[in-house]
């Protein structure tokens, strides 16, 4: 497996590489070597032969840092190395001036405008080039992985890749598609809700660039279950006119505002009856923080007659078995996870999504007045890393291979998605890291996290599902 980056430098096992990349070394999918660095470096590292390979997420003409392995000469020992690399060179010209173009247009729009607006222009955007046939066409040779080691099978359906797009970005599926042109392998669109709804009043998405960090209080704004129904079932009908394959496409649903508690098993299964033709897999969402009262439902004996109405309805909606999952928190405690793996188990559920946006608002570095003005929501991004894979791993303790993982939550690096890939996920999924690393982002995670898996001796990623968790021996 390749070595987690150092915790001190005073390890003589690892030193600090600085170099450019070489004209030559130019190659948008092969590894980037120092070797030429490394012979200049001290003791441990003048007697390697290796070439290091660079993992890390960088962009053109970005400084970066990374993690490579390093094979000393004589005796074979393997050396780890961090490194840090000057990348200057190391996309194609296209890619080059498409990542500058979001570069400029990251400055442009989040700094000046507001999130949510920039956030419909960039989906718009997405979507038109969706529409230009040969431009769709340029765009899902380019960036839809073709790597066998990525492929998944799974939940039965198979993707190109294990990183699909977490819910909330397509609230009303208006453009699945056009985001899997990007490289995502899924798409989990919704949250939908079984009435229409406006949401919370603007402004309700915040960014915290200095935290890699969205705070969102949308509160479900969406144009309801069935219209979004139409919408997926016309895509389906013309896609199979024009012979075209579909990005699978997730549907997350949630209660409608104005349902009382008591009523919301019902308005479920209103949105699940209503989609289940057009859902490749549905997600009960129970933790959105911002429907008031609606994290309660995941309380065991409620959620236990609310998941068991939602697959029941999925089951006489027709003759194709969709898989049920449920999303929960990152800030239930220890024992109501195991509650909810345990009630997934008993209900035959196939899978959970693990996580959804934090209520918690610790080690932020934007400051505290600050970020306490901005008022109530869901904190994604670079803070939920760490919860969000704690409770995988508990996840996966408890229910091993069982129930199908499905990792969301902080996911920024290959690194990220690589260590929820070892701690039990099948499939990962994020949204903050896409809005702040742009349209590129998907294909050079997947990448990366293809190279790790091969340096780690597996052939493809899948092989390597929850080899980093000892199962609980209950
Ligand atoms: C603006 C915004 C809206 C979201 N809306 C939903 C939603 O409607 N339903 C849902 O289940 N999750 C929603 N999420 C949560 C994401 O799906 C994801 O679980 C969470 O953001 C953690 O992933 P990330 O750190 O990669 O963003 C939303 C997140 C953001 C940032």
């Amino acid at each position: 497996m390749a070595p987690s980056p150092p915790h001190s430098s005073t390890d003589p096992r690892w030193t600090t590489l600085t170099g450019a990349i070489r004209p030559r070394e130019r190659n948008r999918d092969q590894p980037i070597t120092l070797r030429k660095v490394i012979q200049a470096e001290p003791d441990i590292l003048q007697k390697s032969n290796a070439a290091v390979t660079f993992h890390s997420l960088l962009t053109c003409g970005d400084a970066g840092t990374g993690v490579g392995v390093g094979t000393r000469w004589p005796g074979g020992g393997r050396y780890a190395v961090s490194m840090t690399a000057t990348v200057g060179t190391c996309c194609p010209s296209g890619a080059r001036r498409l990542a500058a173009m979001y570069k400029l247009l990251f400055t442009v729009l989040f700094r000046h405008v507001d999130p949510e607006t920039a956030h419909h222009l960039g989906f718009g955007l997405i979507r038109l080039a969706g529409r230009v046939p040969g431009l769709s066409l340029l765009l899902s040779r380019w960036l839809v992985p073709r790597d066998d080691a990525l492929r998944v099978r799974t939940l039965g359906f198979e993707v190109p890749g294990p990183l699909g797009l977490a819910a909330g970005f397509d609230k009303d599926a208006l453009g699945p598609d056009a985001l899997g042109l990007l490289g995502f392998g899924h798409v989990e669109v919704g949250t939908l809700t079984a009435g229409p709804q406006p949401g919370n009043p603007r402004p309700r998405l915040f960014r915290l660039t200095g935290d890699r960090a969205l705070i969102n209080r949308m509160g479900f704004n969406n144009a309801g279950a069935a219209a979004a129904a139409r919408r997926l079932e016309r895509r389906r009908a013309r896609a199979d006119r024009r012979g075209r394959r579909l990005v699978v496409t997730g549907v997350n649903i949630g209660k409608t505002k104005i349902v009382p508690e008591a009523e919301a098993t019902e308005d479920y299964v209103t949105s699940a009856r209503l989609l289940a033709g057009v859902a490749d897999y549905l997600v009960v969402n129970v933790s959105s923080p911002n429907t008031p009262g609606l994290r309660d439902l995941q309380a065991v004996e409620k959620l236990r007659p609310l998941l068991a109405g939602v697959r029941a309805a999925l089951d006489s909606a027709g003759p194709h078995r969709v898989p049920l999952l449920v999303k929960i928190a990152p800030d239930l405690d220890d024992a109501d996870i195991d509650a909810v793996a345990d009630l997934a188990l008993d209900l035959a559920l196939d899978g959970i999504v693990a996580t959804n946006t934090t209520v918690t608002r610790g080690g932020l570095r934007t400051d505290a007045a600050t970020v306490e003005a901005l008022g109530a929501g869901g904190l994604s991004g670079a803070p939920l890393r760490d919860r969000s894979l704690e409770v995988l791993r508990r996840l996966r303790s408890r229910v091993g291979d069982r129930l199908v993982l499905v990792a969301s939550g902080g996911i920024e690096t290959p690194e990220d998605a690589w260590q929820r890939i070892l701690a039990g996920a099948t499939l990962v999924q994020a949204y903050t890291a896409f809005i702040y690393h742009g349209p590129l982002w998907p294909r050079r995670l997947q990448t990366g996290l293809a190279r790790l898996a091969r340096d780690a001796g597996f052939a493809t990623v899948q092989e390597a599902v929850g080899t980093g968790v000892t199962p609980d021996p209950r």
